[in-house]
């Protein structure tokens, strides 16, 4: 086994960076570590601290066997810093430096540049645990519950491997950084995330499947991208982070798969056949499918602007600069410098959507936008419009437009309907609740969200999964409440 996939687990913070041997770094983690607990009590799962969390911790960063299970408490997690195995001589992939050896340490001229990455991307971690924290008290199972948990440990843990990176390689500033981290909250008026939909409610069940369907799915992307950076320990670190989001991307869409297999199996019983009859369909106590198209509608359109704008410079400079590639570089087939290349970009022009051809390294945002747009559909249809098929009813769930529901870029300034036809202001107004929920439809949701917390049942609106987690059987205590 390669050094670097040994876990030390001896000290305050398990880890496979040395850090026993870094005595100044140690001293700044674990001063930071009491002030992380702090706001993992105040900002983290509301209520349920002292309850045994059956939890999956990382003990090594082999591809095999890097996870063990058991019963933990939430505050007792261990947040370890762990980094993927070196690659031996590994080389920059792409823009202006490509070719020359990986950079260990900061690049001075990107200084700014790279710590401006890492705290965005770091931003959102400690974001999505705020957002889903009062989510314990409605779970529709202890399975769920558990996951739930599972999702917000792991999202602390990368808070934990962003703060690792801004201390070892930032000094002061990176320390600085590392405060506000902390000091900035979800949907805070005076210090609010840095990214919109990280400053959205999370306010039901749904609402979190679909977020970390969508969401994370960004998330996902982005850490690609920067597992490509030539700034060797932000991609070793990106590179651990996606093997603990696969699990997050599970998590979202078996929810919703799961959400929508009790929906059309409480059709199927009442002979319902349209579902669009939703009045019907909503007296059985399940989600109506077109209730789950707003809403999804809602979060994928929110998502997107997490992109930024679709012709951006800062991504374009961060590319030349080696510290942000495109997501798969390494698999791409071209010169990945980019320079006289071009990429198709859909632009407004005149009051109209049109495709144009812009330089390729002006267009980065839009082309990972592109590779999320295809990644999450080919998750709605493996997973969600599979299990409409396979229950017999003609309902898709779609993809609106991207021009649909947008805040940032090129469609922020018009409305547009699903298919991407443009509308006036008056007609957005008078058809956005076909497209986007209702204060009636999420109070119809909230009126579903009750807590189940017997071990093997699971609330009215949503099936049993079809295997538990880590081998265990159905009515396995994923949850013990009382600790
Ligand atoms: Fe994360
Ligand atoms: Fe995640």
């Amino acid at each position: 086994m390669p050094e670097t996939a040994m876990v030390d687990y001896d000290g305050l913070i398990p880890n496979n960076v040395g850090l026993s041997s870094d005595p100044r770094l140690r001293r700044a983690l674990e001063s930071w570590h009491p002030r992380s607990l702090d706001w993992w009590r105040a900002r983290g799962p509301e209520g349920f601290q002292d309850s045994l969390v059956y939890l999956r911790t990382a003990v090594s960063v082999e591809p095999e066997g890097w996870a063990k299970f058991g019963y933990v408490k939430m505050p007792d997690y261990r947040w370890g810093i762990l980094l993927a195995p070196a690659v031996v001589d590994r080389k920059i992939g792409f823009g202006a430096h490509k070719g020359e050896r990986a950079w260990q340490e900061v690049p001075g001229e990107y200084r700014a540049m790279l710590r401006r990455l890492i705290v965005v991307q770091g931003d959102t971690e400690p974001a999505s645990v705020e957002q889903q924290r009062r989510l314990g008290a409605t779970a529709p199972s202890l399975y769920d519950l558990r996951n739930l948990f599972q999702v917000n440990v792991e999202e602390a843990r990368h808070l934990w491997a962003m703060v690792y990176l801004l201390q070892k390689y930032f000094g002061r500033d990176g320390r600085e950084e590392a405060e506000d981290l902390l000091r900035r909250h979800s949907g805070d008026r005076d210090s609010p995330r840095l990214l919109g939909a990280f400053n959205e409610a999370t306010p039901d069940w749904l609402a979190f499947f679909m977020f970390t369907f969508f969401t994370d799915r960004d998330g996902k992307m982005q850490l690609h991208a920067l597992a490509q950076s030539g700034f060797d320990p932000l991609s070793r670190t990106c590179r651990f982070m996606l093997t603990e989001e696969a699990h997050h991307m599970f998590v979202g869409q078996s929810g919703v798969g799961r959400i929508i297999e009790r929906t059309c199996a409480a059709m199927r019983d009442a002979g319902i056949d349209d579902p669009y009859d939703v009045a019907r369909v909503r007296a059985l106590g399940v989600i109506d499918l077109p209730t789950l198209q707003k809403r999804a509608n809602l979060h994928f359109s929110l998502t997107l602007d997490l992109f930024g704008s679709e012709i951006s410079t800062n991504a374009a400079n961060a590319y030349n600069a080696g510290l942000k590639g495109r997501y798969q570089e390494d698999q791409i087939a071209d010169d990945h410098v980019l320079v006289g290349a071009t990429y198709p970009v859909l632009r407004l022009k005149n009051g109209c959507i049109v495709k144009e051809d812009v330089p390729a390294l002006s267009a980065l945002n839009m082309r990972l936008r592109d590779d999320y747009v295809a990644d999450a559909l080919s998750g709605v249809e493996r997973w969600w419009n599979r299990i409409i098929r396979r229950a017999g009813y003609g309902f898709r769930v779609r993809l609106p437009h991207v021009a649909f529901n947008r805040r940032i870029g090129e469609f922020a300034a018009i409305e547009a309907d699903p298919d991407g036809s443009i509308l006036s202001a008056a007609e957005w107004q008078r058809r956005r609740g076909d497209w986007l929920p209702s204060a009636e439809d999420d109070a119809f949701v909230a009126g579903l969200m009750q807590p189940c917390r017997e071990p093997g049942r699971f609330a009215s609106w949503i099936a049993p999964p079809r295997a538990g987690i880590d081998g265990k059987p159905g009515d396995f205590e994923y949850v013990k409440l009382q600790g």
